[in-house]
Order: structure tokens, then C-alpha cells, then sequence
């Protein structure tokens, strides 16, 4: 630059002046680049989720003979997304129109205003091969700028998309990692919550004493898996507290917590692995006895060592090569393997046949001897044995007690009783 100044300071006036102006014309076209990218990225997302759902739910599919719509909506989404792509590149050939014509544009008017120069004595011919030869330097790297303006709108595109997720706050846990001394192994109080704004609870209020079997029965919608939700720490109470062996959940380490949890779901994951790895997650580093130990419990040892490779047997994408009772005897082989102190299970044998349930229910009462448990139940054998039954309509307790108590209030449970709850049991 400096020497450019020394050959002609005019000249290289009005390189300087140019270069502002060129860079703005070429970042002016790089900026629909984001959008395009935006909306290129946003539309293949959806056709990825849609070939996912697509083989997920392929048996669905022929079974609903919902093959024609389902295709059509992917065709629509495909040619989307190639308008999308059209546009990008569009908008991509435009910018290397722009930063080619912004490149040469200092060399033309070097070449008119020097050549003017050098006619008029002011320049030599000599001097001016020499300006125009150092400019290369300078504007090789400013035509190279607009190729890198355009990335870099695409890269701010993607990430967008994944700062939604990097900015979903993280869980605040506090730092208490055992057990305040106390009787009371849980405890509501005027518990309010509701998810996205809409209510569920208003002031639930109840206790739970260390060693307590407590059978949750209500309607389905009624928010009993929302109770352990928030018992495991996944939500938070907009009032009220829950306390949890003695200290407040925002008390708690939620790691330490959650190690004194086992959380049997309605619908167990199962990872893509063997049976062994996904039993084994109960506990890190436990030994295959253990494991067979667990398993057994669970009444899950006798089809796991029938299947092909026994416990090395992988069980497929979500557990896919599975039977609902299979997946949900190997969760709970896996929730005995944790050997922790407060058990959630949530209708933990809604998926088994009679016979299996009752060799689970076994497995489970073990199981719950000297352990506090709170089971969401429809089948009238494990709410009859538990000490306590709460019963939760629309986000309200609405009864509690024991079976004998409750029957003979002929309340709500009396009538779950008579139109449910008897013929499952
Ligand atoms: N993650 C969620 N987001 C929004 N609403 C939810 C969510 N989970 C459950 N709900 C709603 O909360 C209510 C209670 O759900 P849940 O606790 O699963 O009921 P239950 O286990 O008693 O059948 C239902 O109306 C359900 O639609
Ligand atoms: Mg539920």
C-alpha cells in the first residue's frame, strides 16, 4: 500500500475509495444467502424427521393404507427443499458475479485513469505495469473476501438452528448429595404445576414415610406420571415444594438425587445395544452375575437366554425386536440392578400377560420389602398389598387410604373399582 502511494498517490486514492464501496455491493448480495441457507437447512431437517418417521412407522403405515399421503407429503417436502437449493445457489451465483466485477473493477480503472495519467506525462508506462501488478496483491485477497462473507452466512444459518437448543437453560441443581435424617421419605406441599401454562395440580399436598408402599390410581390424563416427573427433578413446581428424603429438590445435587431413584417409565427406553449393556446401565461396573441376578428377579433371565445370542443379543433400535412385556421385564430388571432407596414405578406390569405379571409381581414385592415405593397401578393385586392409595383425579387428590377404607366410601375408587380395576386385576 505504501508503495502504491509513493508511485501515485492519485491513483491509489481511487483504488481506496472504490474498495469501501465494492465491499458493500458484495456484502449487500451475500445477505440473502442466510436466509436461503435458513430455509434450505430447516426443509432437508424435515425430510430427514420424515424418512425417520417413515421407516419408525412403516408397519402403521400399510396398516392404515396411508401409504399415497404419506408419499405425497414427502414428495411436496423433497421438491421444497430443491426450491430451497435452487435459491441458494442463485443467490450464491449472484454474489460470485458481484465479488468477480467488484475484483476486476480497481484493474479497469487503473487502467483508464492510469492510462489518461500516463498520457499526460504524469506516470510512466513502466511505473504504471508496476501499480497495476502490486494491486494484485491487494485485491487477489479482497475478491477471495465475498467467497468467505458467504460461508459465513451459512455457517450463522446452521448455527442458528442449533443455538436453539444450546440456549434451553440447563438444569440448576444445588449441592446436597445425601440424605437429610429423616422418617419422611417424600413430601408435596401445595404443590402447583402445570406444563407450557396450562394447569395440572393447585396445591397437591401429600406424604410419603420411609419404607411405605403407596399405590397412585386415577383415570389416564390425570397426572400421575407427571408426580414422578417431578419427583425425579425433570420439572420444576411453579409453587410449592417437594421434598425428597428430608431436603428440598433445589437442594439437591439432581445427580445424587436421581442415584436414589429408580424410575421404572410407561414406556421404557431401550438403547440400541445388547441386553446385557442395556440391563447393565442400571449400574456402571456391575459384574454379568449381577446382572443375571437382576434379570432373573424380573422374571426377563428365562426368554433372554432363549433368544439367539442370550444376553449379548441386541435389542434393536428402541428396543424394536422385542415384545412390549420383554422390553418392560428387562427396565425392570435394570431399575433392581440401581438398588435404590425410593422406587418409581409406572404401571410397571400394564404390558405383561398373566402369567409373567405374575412372576414380575414377585420380583417386585421383593423388590419393595424395606424400600419406599410409589406405584402407578391398574391391576387390583399391587394396589390391594400397598399401605396407602392415593387416589388423583384432574390433578387433585381426591381420595386416600387403604383399599378396605376406600371401598367402603364407594367414592371415586369405589367406582374406578367397579369399572376398571376389577377386571384387570
Ligand atoms: N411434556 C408434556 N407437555 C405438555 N403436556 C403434557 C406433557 N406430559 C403430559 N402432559 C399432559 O399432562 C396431563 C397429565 O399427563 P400424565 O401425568 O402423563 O397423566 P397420567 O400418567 O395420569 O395418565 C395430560 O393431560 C397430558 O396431556
Ligand atoms: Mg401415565
Amino acid at each position: 500500500m505504501i508503495y502504491l502511494i509513493i508511485i501515485n498517490w492519485q491513483l491509489t486514492a481511487v483504488v481506496i475509495v472504490l474498495t469501501p464501496i465494492l465491499a458493500a455491493a458484495v456484502s449487500l448480495a451475500a445477505k440473502p444467502i442466510h436466509q436461503a441457507s435458513r430455509n434450505l437447512q430447516d426443509s432437508l431437517g424435515e425430510v430427514n424427521g420424515q424418512v425417520q418417521d417413515g421407516i419408525a412407522g412403516s408397519q402403521e403405515i400399510k396398516a392404515f393404507g396411508i401409504e399415497t399421503g404419506r408419499e405425497t407429503k414427502f414428495r411436496d417436502q423433497v421438491k421444497r427443499s430443491f426450491t430451497y437449493g435452487l435459491k441458494l445457489a442463485k443467490h450464491q451465483s449472484i454474489i460470485q458475479f458481484v465479488s468477480y466485477t467488484a475484483g476486476i473493477m480497481p484493474f479497469i480503472v487503473c487502467f483508464g485513469y492510469g492510462g489518461y495519467l500516463a498520457v499526460q506525462g504524469r506516470i510512466t508506462i513502466g511505473y504504471l505495469f508496476a501499480f497495476i501488478n502490486l494491486l494484485n496483491h491487494i485485491s487477489n485477497p479482497l475478491t477471495a473476501l465475498p467467497h468467505y462473507i458467504g460461508q459465513f452466512y451459512r455457517a450463522m444459518a446452521a448455527y442458528g438452528r442449533i443455538q436453539e437448543i444450546l440456549d434451553v437453560p440447563e438444569e440448576q441443581g444445588g449441592s446436597a448429595v445425601i440424605p437429610a435424617d429423616s422418617e419422611t421419605a417424600l413430601e408435596f406441599a401445595g404443590v402447583s404445576f402445570g406444563y407450557n401454562d396450562v394447569e395440572l395440580f393447585r396445591d397437591l399436598s401429600f406424604k410419603v414415610k420411609k419404607g411405605e408402599t403407596t399405590a397412585i390410581v386415577g383415570p389416564s390424563g390425570a397426572g400421575k406420571s407427571t408426580i414422578f416427573k417431578l419427583i425425579a427433578g425433570f420439572y420444576r413446581p411453579q409453587a410449592g415444594t417437594i421434598k425428597v428424603f428430608g431436603r428440598e429438590l433445589a437442594e439437591w445435587d439432581l445427580k445424587a438425587l436421581r442415584q436414589q431413584i429408580a424410575l421404572v417409565t410407561q414406556d421404557p427406553h431401550l438403547y440400541p445395544t445388547t441386553i446385557r449393556a442395556n440391563i447393565g446401565c442400571g449400574q456402571l461396573g456391575a459384574s454379568d452375575a449381577q446382572i443375571r441376578a437382576a434379570a432373573e428377579a424380573a422374571a426377563a433371565h428365562s426368554f433372554i437366554v432363549s433368544q439367539p445370542q442370550g444376553y449379548d443379543t441386541i435389542v434393536g433400535e428402541r428396543g424394536s425386536r422385542l415384545s412390549g412385556g420383554q422390553k418392560q421385564r428387562i427396565a425392570i430388571a435394570r431399575a433392581l440392578l440401581k438398588d435404590a432407596e425410593l422406587l418409581l414405578l409406572d404401571e410397571p406390569t400394564s404390558a405383561l400377560d398373566v402369567e409373567s405379571e405374575h412372576l414380575v409381581q414377585q420380583a417386585l414385592e421383593q423388590l419393595m420389602e424395606g424400600r419406599t415405593t410409589l406405584v402407578i397401578a391398574h391391576r387390583l393385586s399391587t394396589i390391594k398389598n400397598a399401605d396407602r392409595i392415593l387416589v388423583i383425579d384432574q390433578g387433585r387428590i381426591v381420595e386416600s387410604g387403604t383399599h378396605e377404607q376406600l371401598f367402603a366410601a364407594r367414592g371415586v375408587y369405589y367406582h374406578l373399582y367397579q369399572t376398571q380395576l376389577q377386571q384387570a386385576g
